[in-house]
Order: C-alpha cells, then sequence, then structure tokens
C-alpha cells in the first residue's frame, strides 16, 4: 500500500507498482471517453508547486487532478511570487496549507525538498523532481510505458543512456526497473556515472554500440547542460557521436526494440531527429501515459478515507 507521501521510488514494492499500474490502466478508459471526469476528488484541493521549470509534469499532474474533478492551483516560484521577495520554502509551505490545500505536488531543485516539505504539512506530498534525486512518477510512467509493450518486465534488457549524474529519471528508474525484475545496463562516460551507482541494481558499461543488439529497451537521459559546472565531456560533437542514437545505431537494434526519453530532448545530442520520430520511439506514449499514472497515484492516495493514511 502507497503511503501518505510519494517521495522516492524506495518506498514502492513490486505490488505497489502493479496496483499503480493497474488502475492507472483503468482510469485511461476515463481519457477516452466523450466527457473526460470523475467525482472522485470533489472538493479537494491539489496545489502544483514548482520552483524548477516543467512541462509535461506540471501540466500532466493539473490534467489528472482536474478530471479526477479535483480544484487546482499553479504556484511557479517566480517574480510573479513572493519567493522573489525572499519568501521561505516553509513560510510558502505553511501559506499554501493555510489555504487548506490536501495535495501538494513539489518540484524543486534541491535533492531532498519534498521529504523536508512532507514534515511540515498535513497535506499529501508527491515528488515531481527533486535536484539529481528522484522524479518517482516519471519512473512510474515509464514502467507503464514499457509493460504496455512487453507485458513481463522480468530479464527484460533496459540500457539507460547518458547524464545518470544529473539524473533523477536515471535513480528513480533503476529502483522501479529492478524491483519490476528487469536487467537494467547504465552507459556512458565514467564522468557521466556516479561512483556509487554500482550499489543501485545496475550494470555499468562505457560503450553503447556492443549492447545495441540485446537490448529491449534503449532509454536515453537528457544532457543537462544546465546542471554540468564542470567539462564532464569534450564536446557534444563528441558526446553524440559516441552516445547519441542515430539511425545507423537504431538499426543495429531488434525490430520490436523501444525508443525512450523522459523529454525534454537535446535533438542531436543524445538522440537523433528522426529517431525520436521513429516507429520505435514511444517518446509521446510516455508523455500520455503519465496523465493515467498520474490519476492512478491521486486516485489511490487521495481518493480513499483520509482516516486510513499513514
Ligand atoms: N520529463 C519531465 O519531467 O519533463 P518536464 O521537465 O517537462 O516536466
Amino acid at each position: 500500500m502507497i503511503g501518505k507521501h510519494l517521495l522516492s521510488m524506495d518506498q514502492l514494492t513490486k505490488e505497489d507498482i502493479i496496483e499503480i499500474l493497474d488502475t492507472a490502466e483503468s482510469l485511461r478508459q476515463v481519457t477516452d471517453r466523450p466527457i473526460k471526469k470523475l467525482p472522485t476528488l470533489r472538493g479537494r484541493t491539489v496545489c502544483n508547486l514548482f520552483y524548477e521549470a516543467s512541462t509535461r509534469t506540471r501540466i500532466s499532474f493539473e490534467l489528472a487532478a482536474k478530471r479526477l474533478s479535483a480544484d487546482v492551483i499553479n504556484f511557479s516560484a517566480d517574480s510573479k511570487s513572493s519567493v522573489s521577495k525572499g519568501e521561505s520554502f516553509k513560510d510558502t509551505a505553511w501559506t499554501l496549507e493555510a489555504m487548506g490545500v490536501d495535495a501538494i505536488i513539489v518540484r524543486h531543485g534541491s535533492s531532498g525538498a519534498p521529504h523536508q516539505l512532507a514534515k511540515w504539512v498535513k497535506a499529501h506530498v508527491l515528488n515531481a523532481g527533486d535536484g539529481a534525486h528522484e522524479h518517482p512518477t516519471q519512473a512510474l510512467l515509464d514502467l507503464f510505458s514499457i509493460r504496455e509493450r512487453f507485458k513481463e518486465f522480468d530479464g527484460l534488457k533496459v540500457a539507460i543512456v547518458g547524464d545518470v549524474i544529473h539524473s533523477r529519471v536515471a535513480r528513480s528508474n533503476v529502483k522501479g526497473l529492478v524491483t519490476m525484475g528487469a536487467d537494467v545496463t547504465l552507459v556512458g562516460p565514467a564522468t557521466l556515472i556516479p561512483k556509487e551507482a554500482r550499489s543501485w541494481g545496475a550494470k555499468i558499461e562505457h560503450e553503447l554500440d556492443p549492447l545495441l543488439a540485446d537490448l529491449d529497451v534503449c532509454y536515453l537521459l537528457r544532457v543537462q547542460k544546465e546542471r554540468q559546472n564542470e567539462q564532464l565531456f569534450p564536446s557534444l560533437r563528441e558526446y553524440s557521436n559516441l552516445w547519441g542514437l542515430d539511425n545507423r545505431r537504431m538499426s543495429k537494434m531488434h525490430k520490436d526494440a523501444l525508443v525512450m526519453h523522459p523529454g525534454p530532448m537535446n535533438r542531436g545530442v543524445e538522440i537523433a531527429a528522426d529517431v525520436s520520430e521513429s516507429e520505435r520511439s514511444i517518446i509521446l506514449d510516455q508523455v500520455s501515459n503519465g496523465l493515467s499514472v498520474r490519476m492512478s497515484l491521486l486516485y489511490l492516495m487521495l481518493g480513499g478515507n483520509e482516516g486510513e493514511d499513514s
């Protein structure tokens, strides 16, 4: 059973993940109806509290909450908010809680910010990405997207390629995929793979080409130029030559193998434009599935009897 908050993939068992994915599968039918709403969260208020930029995660949480009939507040910590006047994270959280929010979806540049928030407020907290730490809802929508194509995770060969060191998506995905029984390999230059990655349950390789023929999923990570404080590889051109997925590399993958990317993409760096738009790419399915998975989480976490929450 999922707890009161969703902070990390660490807290989810295989059974929890299956429950979330199965519920998302049922809720997806709502999206196909002419009237795309369920009354489950009528009278509840969900707040998107975003201290970092987002397109997919913020919009899909907003839409997911609205599809379940919740009221939604969108808060961006920008020049229009009192954060620009120096208001602290804690005071902002308490202010939102004083207005009666039931759930806070938080994205923050600092690892651990959602854990801190969960200690300050009575509302449910859902981690929408914290620094280079975790992005659990991204991992869950990725698991949903993989299960849609392969049905079983046991022994599935997944390579997560590129800027692992800065990637909360990689951390959450490795945890989720390993929990579900997949065989995960992290691939990239040694400078972009953190030393502690050996303890995550994934293999580590530095060359992509020898792995391609055997892969079921090639998951490309965005090169996070904004988080690179030092030169970790010679140039974007060299990175693309060695680790980017272009048509030549993709042709070495077997015909049912999938190409995934969490977005936003650096086309021409980690993924060639034609690969991102190819039949093997399920990048837009990942986005669509994010809505069902986030509906599932809000439904399971807020839709029941509050007295049962831990
Ligand atoms: N994948 C992802 O988190 O995208 P956004 O930054 O657009 O939310």
